[in-house]
């Protein structure tokens, strides 16, 4: 179906738009802003809003012969990540929100809001920014929109979602729709009529980040950082959107999805679910080290996946654009990142060069001698602290991306035919293994974990659980989200695709990396695809099965065969550990841990005993 055609409004029965001018109205009365603008997603608007931040002092122009309508945020010192402790899942039942989450009375949150947001917009635009996430129309796309009294945010989203009027036809033509509402907090009159000067990164102390899983709602005040304030990414296309997936029967999960080419021309998309700061983007973008294999990207960070009418697992990326992680990126280690920010990028908390164009840590390997650095103060290499934040980030068009797959937009998604699952951890998870089955991969996903140091022979060292990489983002019982997984792998049955669990960041005793990870990964995404198609072997362990050694491309590495052994190695004892750390984990959720995951943990124990 074209988008003309679904473009009804004038037709449509009953005008769903009235609920979004019923809806702008009231929240304009609540905040008052000066001005209210609908905004059409054209790069005219980008080109005018960005002018307007650059003549206010928010945004900094970059030298456009290095980097083309690109632009330099520096936010408050104290508004640059997300704040887990002050995002709420407000479901009616605090069971519902789960032992991971922060829960709060939905109706309690709703008057306190109410307080916080009265006048919050004093003296300021508010944008409507109408969005779609995935293709407009697509049959796994949703639709929302943003309210917002931020230019920058009004900017990025446009950068990170499709922003168009179409939406606004469907929404009239009676599609649903998630309504959200973002204040940076700062007005620039008082309820007595005094005003203020404006900053250069508006913000408030007080932050509050509220999901209201049951009526679909977002709500976000005091913060203009990008998983806090676009609000169509961790919050809609997260936290709202693992609700409907779990009441309407798909997945909506922190993926990354590459299609991969063999060098016969064979065809396999595969999802990844890795934590925050765990290499989602560096695989999204990965450059084979190995000759005939392709990888393009299709998302780095969120995939939606629902079964398709042939019964197979299809996935899209909902966004538009990347939201990545600036320091560490390099010509070295996603060479297709460094090439995506060529021009018509934001660039938040990078430091500043004095040809005015930008860097950070790990752009090249020898630093400028002299910078601005994130906080606008001068910097040189013997400063003793980072130029560009450690989060810092660049807002991008996936677009703009060299390895962008052909696909990447595909209206009804890519089959999905592997999953996999992975984590930062110095012992115990071989570089790669393969799921026996739904089931026990259900079971790995569950307890993704990283570590910070490796453990002492025969014990694990501390482990930070982050199940499906999804314990910031799951907006209900992260038990409950094991349990629709499995519901998930019952529905598909064979169509189910194979899941694996890998680990790029296990550890020798010195400490050190014994993988060289980044390009070389594409080894074990090799193994996989073989693994798919059928034609690669495996030995069966207690964990899983691991690749017959010989038949795992390392070609031209040069690693030691002790460290191919480490790479691999199960320790029964150590892993005994971790089972015992498995039970405590689920412990904390209660009876609402699925029967079958109880089952894989004993029956993981047994086999090690064995
Ligand atoms: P979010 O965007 O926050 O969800 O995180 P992400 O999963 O996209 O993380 P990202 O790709 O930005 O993580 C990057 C970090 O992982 C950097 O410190 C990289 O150097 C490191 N990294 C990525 N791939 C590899 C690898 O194969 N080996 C090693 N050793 N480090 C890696
Ligand atoms: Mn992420
Ligand atoms: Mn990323």
């Amino acid at each position: 179906m074209s988008i003309a055609e679904l473009t009804i409004a004038d037709t449509a029965p009953s005008d769903g738009m009235d609920a979004v001018r019923a809806w702008v109205d009231d929240i304009a009365a609540l905040t008052r802003p000066d001005e209210i603008v609908w905004c059409d997603g054209s790069l005219g608007e980008a080109d005018r809003l960005t002018k307007q931040l650059v003549a206010e002092g928010k945004l900094i122009r970059l030298n456009p012969e290095w980097r083309p309508n690109s632009f330099l945020a520096r936010t408050d010192p104290g508004d640059v990540a997300r704040v887990e402790d002050r995002t709420f899942i407000c479901s009616e039942d605090e069971a519902d929100a789960g032992p991971t989450n922060n829960w709060r009375e939905p109706a309690a949150m709703r008057a306190e809001l109410r307080d916080v947001f009265a006048g919050s917009m004093r003296g300021r635009t508010m944008y409507v920014v109408p969005f779609s996430m995935g293709p407009v129309g697509g049959p796994i796309s949703q639709v929302g929109i943003q309210l917002t009294d931020s230019a920058y945010v009004a900017v990025s989203l446009g950068m990170m979602t499709r922003v168009t009027e179409t939406v606004l036809d469907l929404i009239a033509a009676g599609q649903e729709w998630v309504p959200t509402v973002h204040s940076v907090g700062f007005p620039l009159v008082d309820a007595d009529g005094t005003r203020h000067d404006d900053v250069a990164w508006p913000c408030s102390t007080t932050k509050y980040i509220v999901q209201f899983p049951e009526t679909r709602e977002v709500w976000s005040y005091g913060s203009g950082y990008g998983g806090n304030a676009i609000l169509a990414k961790k919050c809609f296309a997260l936290r709202i959107a693992s609700v409907m997936a779990r009441d309407e029967g798909w997945l909506a999960e922190h993926m990354l999805i590459v299609k991969v080419t063999s060098p016969e021309g064979r065809v396999f998309h595969f999802a990844a679910a890795f934590p925050s700061a765990c290499g989602k983007t560096n695989l999204a973008m990965l450059q084979p080290s190995i000759p005939g294999w392709t990888v393009e990207t299709i998302g780095d960070d969120i995939a939606w996946l629902r079964q398709g009418p042939d019964g197979r697992l299809r996935a899209i990326n909902p966004e538009a654009g990347f939201f990545g992680v600036a320091p560490g990126t390099g010509e070295t280690t996603n060479r297709t990142a460094v090439e995506t920010l060529w021009g018509n990028t934001i660039f938040t908390n990078v430091a500043l060069r004095d040809d005015g164009d930008v860097w950070w840590e790990g752009l090249t390997d020898e630093p400028p001698a002299h910078l601005i650095d994130w906080e606008g103060k001068d910097w040189t290499p013997g400063s003793g602290r980072p130029a560009a934040h450690p989060n810092s980030r660049f807002t991008v068009s996936a677009a703009q991306c060299p390895s962008i797959a052909d696909d990447w937009d595909a209206f009804d998604g890519v089959p999905i035919d592997a999953i996999l699952f992975g984590g930062r951890r110095a012992t115990n998870v071989p570089l790669v293994a393969q799921a026996r089955d739904w089931r026990h991969g259900v079971f790995i996903g569950a307890t993704i974990s990283s570590e910070r140091t490796a453990a002492a022979e025969g014990t694990v060292g501390e482990l930070r659980r982050d199940p499906f990489a999804m314990l910031p983002f799951c907006g209900y019982n992260m038990a409950d989200h094991w349990a629709h997984w499995l519901e998930m792998g019952e529905r598909l049955g064979e169509h189910a695709p194979a899941v694996f669990q890998v680990n790029w960041f296990r550890t020798g005793d010195d400490g050190r990396f014994l993988w060289p990870g980044f390009s070389e990964n594409a080894r074990v995404i090799e193994w996989i695809a073989r693994r798919v198609e059928g034609s690669a072997g495996s030995v069966s362990t207690p964990i899983g099965q691991l690749p017959v050694v010989e038949e795992l491309d390392l070609d031209g590495l040069d690693l030691p065969e002790e460290d191919v052994a480490a790479l691999f190695e199960v320790d029964p004892q150590s892993w005994l550990a971790e089972c015992d750390l498995t039970d405590e984990f689920f412990a904390r959720f209660g009876t609402r841990v699925p029967a079958a995951l109880r089952a894989e943990l004993a029956s993981l124990r047994y086999h090690l005993r064995a």
